[in-house]
């Protein structure tokens, strides 16, 4: 697939959501290049100017920026699976990767530990950002891809014993492996302690590696500690990380799990309010009430549904209910687990309305969390966007149309610091897709989770028409590495 220079595109009549979370309006759209030439009204001119012009009627549809999926563990699908068919066919035109903690960078192994695989185990052998950055240009994927740095990745790379703090030779050797990274355009450090592989990690070891990213400009995005009974204490000590080392904080697929938690966002939300009024913090969320991770025997109630996504010794079991696996073997739901594992599950561990608090709470942004290498992913690797859309916004009218493309767009370039990327202004990159507003829905169920959505009709990635609805597959691949921006502006943080 090459990526011809492209003709000037005009879209035309159509209702333009730019991404700010402002009004729509009806009007035009110019690209040339892989640029946005101009938004709204296009004088004659500048029409007149453009040396071959294909024009695109968009009456009765809209014309919104591309999608930024913030929460994705694309990093290793992005090189071996380039098209990023599930990302582009919901609108999405860049992903965030280097989420919870994991990331290729600076792993090096045949044979990725523990929660490593949830990256698949073929593209562990980037030692370097530049090397991930220049990887990523080689493959030139579907999409845009912005690179997080994983603080237990860096862990796996520099502990002699993961089940302690850092030493402080140790921590020096992760800042120097993230400061390198941030040099090579990394946008920041993402944490996972939940998870065993940094589960040790105290305040003073995150503070340490998190404030080399805050001096180069990064952002922290963190899996906390706790999303069940101790969540609000987990909440705080991620906001105390990010205020002490002094950058911006994005919490990762906010939610209260876990039954004896149902209702609780009633109390996280508020706090996460009062924060946001002392320091810059965001949230991203995925519209469904199961959550995905590994298969891991504390997350086995006994009262939630939970679904198999994928297992090595037993992989016939992906696609069905642990609790029938275990009645069939005449075991625990525990045990079951046990014999499944490795491997990854839903957990169906939230209720509806706090999920419904969370996706429309202002402070949210929408990332989908979808493990693209599970073998029947759960469904919000295919249809996190559209389903905002459709859920959300046309079916139970619990947000508003620009709200909805906000968070999906704007509000997340903001948080994430991508330059140019995010609101459809003129000289911004042309990242744009084009839908029908009473089409648009996703497909992917738990049943069926590999579904194109409905009513994407066309993405275009830097200026590149790569997806067209319908034709059941990717067009061209025009994504980029994209770079944390060099020169700080000073950016106030907004609060609700
Ligand atoms: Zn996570
Ligand atoms: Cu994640």
């Amino acid at each position: 697939m090459l990526n011809d220079a492209p003709p000037s595109t005009l879209l035309r009549q159509g209702l333009i959501v730019d991404g700010s979370g402002r009004p729509g309006v009806v009007g035009d759209l110019l690209m040339a290049g892989d640029r946005l030439l101009a938004v709204g009204q296009v004088d004659a001119a500048l029409l007149a100017a453009q040396p071959a012009l294909h024009e695109i009627d968009c009456s009765g549809r809209v014309i919104a920026p591309g999608f930024i999926d913030v929460h994705t563990h694309d990093d290793a699908a992005v090189l071996d699976s380039p098209d990023m068919c599930p990302k582009l066919s919901q609108g999405v035109t860049t992903v965030i990767v280097g989420n919870c903690g994991i990331s290729l960078v600076p792993v090096l192994s045949d044979d990725p530990p523990g929660l490593l695989k949830l990256l698949g185990p073929h593209q562990f052998r980037h030692r370097r950002m530049a090397d991930y950055a220049e990887a990523v240009a080689q493959a030139c994927p579907g999409v845009n891809v912005a690179a997080l740095v994983g603080h237990s990745a860096l862990r796996i790379r520099h502990l002699a014993d993961l089940d302690r703090p850092a030493l402080a030779s140790e921590i020096e050797a992760m800042q120097a492996d993230l400061k390198d990274a941030m040099d090579a355009g990394a946008i920041g450090l993402s944490s996972g302690v939940f998870y065993r592989e940094a589960h040790a990690a105290d305040l003073a070891e995150l503070v340490a590696v998190a404030t080399v990213a805050a001096r180069e400009g990064g952002v922290y995005a963190t899996h906390i500690r706790d999303e069940l009974d101790a969540i609000l204490p987990a909440l705080q000590e991620a906001a105390t990380t990010a205020r002490q080392a002094g950058l911006p904080l994005v919490l990762s697929h906010h939610k209260c799990a876990g039954p004896a938690n149902w209702g609780r966002t009633r109390e996280t939300l508020p706090l996460l309010e009062a924060l946001a009024r002392e320091q810059e913090l965001g949230l991203d969320v995925y519209p469904y009430t199961a959550g995905s991770t590994v298969l891991r025997t504390d997350l086995v109630d006994g009262i939630i549904d939970i679904l198999i996504t994928g297992s090595v010794p037993h992989p016939e079991m992906a696609g069905r209910h642990l609790a029938d696996i275990a009645r069939e073997w005449g075991v625990s739901q525990q045990a079951a687990c046990e014999r499944l594992m490795p491997g990854g599950a839903c957990y169906f561990q939230m209720r509806q309305d706090d999920v419904d608090r969370v996706v429309t709470h202002p402070l949210s942004m929408i990332g989908s969390d979808g493990l693209p290498h599970d073998e029947r992913p759960h469904p919000r690797l295919w249809g996190a966007f559209p389903r905002v859309l459709a859920y959300y916004w046309r079916e139970h009218a619990m947000l508003g149309l620009e709200q909805a493309v906000h968070k999906m767009s704007g509000l997340s370039a903001r948080r994430f610091r991508l330059d140019g990327r995010g609101e459809l202004v003129a000289q911004a990159h042309a990242d744009v897709v084009v839908f029908d507003p009473q089409r648009v829905r996703d497909l992917a169920t738990f049943e069926d989770p590999v579904r194109f959505s409905e009513g994407i009709e066309q993405v275009w990635v830097n200026g590149v028409l790569s997806y067209v609805g319908g034709e059941g597959r990717v067009r061209a691949r025009a994504g980029r590495f994209l770079k944390r921006r060099t020169h700080l502006h000073s950016q106030h943080s907004e609060t609700v």
